[in-house]
């Protein structure tokens, strides 16, 4: 498929993505203000839309948002993406802004939200990618204090994703005084002694579907898992590392600022998770 070829929707319509236009005044173009999510779609099914959904309907909450669409109405559209995009594997990414209006900072009275959908074939991690494993950096998280919205304002994250590129890396292992966070756009995952521990589900980290996922994979083999703080020198001296998010799927990281994470190869305990959620993916299939 010729991405700028593929059928989007916008504001009620269906059109080719190259042809979709938003004006100027936008308050997402402006101000960043919108809300987004990313949906996996496996053999032609999405992967825990319920719990996006409820992501999404959260998010719409904490920034005072109408939601534009009901559960019902969200599903209709995933599947009006599913079907004119055709592959097997998909992602969706949607996303919701305050609408159009004069620029001033408060929210504008009675503006219809503008509502943005397309869906580009998703190409799951390479072998590659799964064998070697990812190379990771720290760095100090410099977001704002309300990560656990899906916000459309993400300088934050290009910043850290960039501060990756130029440093060799996959990804960043963000730090906030100190305590690991997460990634620019990923959750992380330690691995010490057989546990799988991530950071708690606060305001300082956006709460992936992956996390709820993992945490029950853990469940299903046996995995002891729990939820702490966990200080840049744990990080750094841990068995094994990993980070999910809806297009990594599960990945571990073997390298952090250019020395080995454990062995430097990717761990038993990654090997059992990825292999759970291999099997759940396959469950999907027809
Ligand atoms: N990002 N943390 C951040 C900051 C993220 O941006 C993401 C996902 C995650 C993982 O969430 P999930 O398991 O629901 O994908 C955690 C998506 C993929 C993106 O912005 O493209």
């Amino acid at each position: 498929m010729d991405w700028p070829q593929s059928t989007c929707y916008l504001n009620g319509e269906w059109l080719p993505l190259a042809e979709a236009k938003i004006s100027v005044l936008d308050r997402g173009f402006i101000f960043g203000d919108g809300i987004y999510e990313v949906v996996p779609v496996y053999y032609r099914r999405p992967f825990r839309l319920d719990h996006h959904l409820a992501r999404f309907e959260r998010s719409t909450r904490e920034i005072g948002l109408a939601n534009p669409f009901d559960r019902a109405g969200w599903s209709a559209m995933v599947d009006g993406l599913i079907d004119r995009c055709g592959d097997q594997n998909q992602f969706i990414y949607w996303q919701v802004t305050r609408g159009v209006a004069k620029r001033d900072f408060a929210f504008p009275a009675g503006t219809p939200p503008t509502v943005f959908a397309m869906s580009s074939p998703f190409t799951r991690p390479s072998r590659e990618q799964r064998e070697q494993g990812l190379r990771a950096v720290t760095r100090a998280d410099e977001r704002w204090l309300r990560c656990d919205i899906k916000s459309v304002s993400l300088l934050g994250a290009v910043l850290a994703r960039q501060f990756a590129t130029e440093h060799h890396a996959d990804e960043v292992v963000q730090f906030r005084d100190g305590s690991l966070t997460e990634g620019s756009s990923s959750n992380m995952w330690v691995v010490r002694n057989g546990t799988v521990i991530a950071p708690p589900r606060d305001r300082l980290i956006l709460e992936g579907i992956r996390y709820g996922f993992v945490a029950e994979l853990c469940d299903r083999t046996g995995t002891p898992f729990e939820v702490c703080r966990l200080r840049q020198e744990e990080v750094k001296g841990c068995d094994e590392l990993m980070l999910t998010s809806a297009t990594r799927e599960i990945l571990p990281i073997v390298t952090l600022d250019g020395k080995p994470v454990g062995s430097g190869r990717p761990g038993p305990v990654y090997g059992k998770l990825r292999a759970a959620y291999d099997a759940a993916i396959e469950a999907l299939r027809d």
